[in-house]
């Protein structure tokens, strides 16, 4: 009784000496002795970093949202911060953004999920986009977000606008396209940094020409910048094929189209 009353007092007070020359030794001797087998402990290990590394993709959640603003925040920093004047939007506006266009089409976005339940990568696959922006405004999102933006929940001002404005005018201008309609797009993707090589944008890519084919899609377009070579040969890989240019404020966009083949639809 004594002893164990000194005991719990030693470890409160001197809690590194007990885990370092204590537990730690005895450990060690647990395992030399294999009283506790050394196979079981590297099999504990082993699943640790497994739910690390083991990703899935599937559809994403609602409750996804926040990861994925924040994803493409980081990924796409330049952009983000061209669009707000030079600053990082607070994370309510990418939220809203992206909330609209997950409920538009669910199905369509897809998450690439460690089994820990992290976040690393993101594809938004739609098939139907055009009613976007009618559907901001039947639903009341377009109200919620002119209060949100009027009461600085967003965090910028009016730069946004000049600049959608401006993209706006220089796309029209400066679009040469196929005559053919897409009636599928690949809208954005992105991989977490420490995530990337690993084969996860490719595994997001597989998984959404499967959705298009089951939407029977026949044509597939995406934009992507001539400088980001990464993602060029991500796509072409893909057998997406360069097949005309646009621009917007920030600088040029390729654009590339990948027509369904017959194993694909
Ligand atoms: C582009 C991006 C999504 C690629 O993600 P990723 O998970 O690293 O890509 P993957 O590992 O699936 O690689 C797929 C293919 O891309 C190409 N690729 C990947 N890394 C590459 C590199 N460092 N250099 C050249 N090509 C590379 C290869 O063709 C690769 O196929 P392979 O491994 O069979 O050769 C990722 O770099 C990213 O999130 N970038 C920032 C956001 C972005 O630019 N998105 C695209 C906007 S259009």
């Amino acid at each position: 009784m004594i002893n164990l009353t000194l005991s719990s007092s030693f470890t409160r007070k001197h809690p590194r000496i007990f885990v370092f020359q204590i537990v730690f030794p005895m450990f060690v001797l647990c395992l030399s002795y294999d009283i506790i087998p050394l196979r079981l402990v590297m099999l504990m290990v082993q699943e640790k970093i497994n739910k690390e590394l083991e990703i899935n993709i599937e559809q994403a959640r609602l409750s996804d949202i926040p990861g994925i603003a924040a994803l493409f925040t980081e990924s796409f920093d330049e952009s983000v911060r061209h669009h707000c004047g030079g600053i990082l939007p607070r994370p309510q506006a990418m939220q809203d953004v992206f909330t609209l266009v997950y409920q538009a089409e669910p199905q369509a976005a897809l998450v690439a999920r460690t089994l820990s339940g992290k976040i690393v990568g993101y594809c938004f696959a739609p098939t139907q986009l055009t009613n976007l922006w009618f559907r901001a405004i039947w639903s009341g999102q377009l109200i919620k977000w002119a209060w949100r933006w009027l009461t600085g929940k967003y965090g910028f001002g009016l730069h946004p606008v000049k600049v959608i404005v401006m993209n706006k005018i220089a796309f029209l201008s400066s679009a040469v396209t196929p005559t053919q309609k897409a009636n599928a797009r690949i809208l954005s993707i992105a991989v977490a940094a420490e995530s990337r090589g690993q084969g996860v944008a490719g595994r997001l890519l597989g998984k959404a020409i499967e959705y298009f084919s089951f939407r029977k899609a026949k044509l597939v377009r995406l934009e992507v910048r001539p400088n980001n070579a990464v993602a060029i040969a991500l796509y072409k890989k893909w057998n997406f094929v360069l097949t005309g240019y646009t621009q917007d404020s920030q600088g040029k966009w390729l654009i590339m189209y990948k027509e369904m083949e017959r194993h694909d639809v």
